[in-house]
């Protein structure tokens, strides 16, 4: 069954807690938790003592998508503050330190992932593909909600499918920008398995007709 992660990004953030009760009512698997630090991307966000609140107000999967320079530096504190998985981008940092920051994401109990910018080939996962529990294709350039869903981006999730197919079957290939019930079914038959939506269910005022208009708009692969 096909995962949905709500971005809290496009929440109200002034009544967290109601929102992401309202997502998880609504039939939502995920808490999508962008982080974004004004440096990796031309954004600001929220950051650990967002996060350590929101752990006591909810037991949902708490999945921690990190726009961060350099993330070995921070990925502990996000997983004492309660990240369910932590995701950090191939280009924040060297192979050797994104390697690093696995395995201490690992140490701690906490899942880890990898993420992929628009430009970056699905090769740059490679390294990585048996060591991470998901994989985030960015479908927009990241730093923004609300921004369109770019359709070259399905050959890389085709491709990094196939790759996982062979070394790593279980692990989750989750899409971030621009799904909503037209987007989702192409992404979900080039193989992902987790969505990430932001303005398509926090923009909308019925969060689970939101939730299932996106989750039953395409076939599994
Ligand atoms: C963008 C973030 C996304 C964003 C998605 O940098 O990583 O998670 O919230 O927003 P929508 O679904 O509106 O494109
Ligand atoms: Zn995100």
């Amino acid at each position: 069954m096909i995962k949905l992660a709500p971005s809290i990004l496009a929440a109200d953030l002034a009544h967290l807690a109601e929102e992401v009760e309202d997502i998880r009512r609504g039939g939502a698997d995920y808490v999508h938790f962008d982080v974004m630090d004004g440096v990796f991307v031309p954004n600001l966000s929220m950051g650990l003592p967002v996060l350590k609140s929101l752990r006591k107000c909810t037991d949902m999967f708490l999945d921690v998508h990190l726009m961060i320079e350099k993330p070995l530096r921070y990925v502990e504190h996000f997983c004492d503050a309660g990240a369910d998985l932590v995701n950090i981008h191939v280009e924040s940092d060297s192979p050797e330190n994104i390697r690093l920051a696995l395995e201490k994401i690992r140490a701690k109990g906490v899942k880890c992932g990898v993420t992929l910018k628009p430009a970056t080939p699905a090769e740059a996962a490679e390294p990585y593909l048996a060591l991470v529990d998901l994989i985030l294709v960015m479908t927009v350039e990241p730093g923004f909600g609300g921004q369109r869903f770019m359709t070259d981006m399905l050959e890389k999730l085709r491709a990094l499918r196939r790759m996982l197919r062979a070394v790593n079957p279980a692990c989750e290939l989750e899409v971030d920008g621009g799904i909503t019930p037209e987007t989702a079914p192409l992404a979900i038959e080039a193989g992902a398995s987790v969505l990430v939506a932001g303005s398509a269910v926090f923009g909308k005022a019925d969060r689970a007709k939101a939730i299932s208009d996106i989750r039953n708009s395409g076939t599994e692969w």
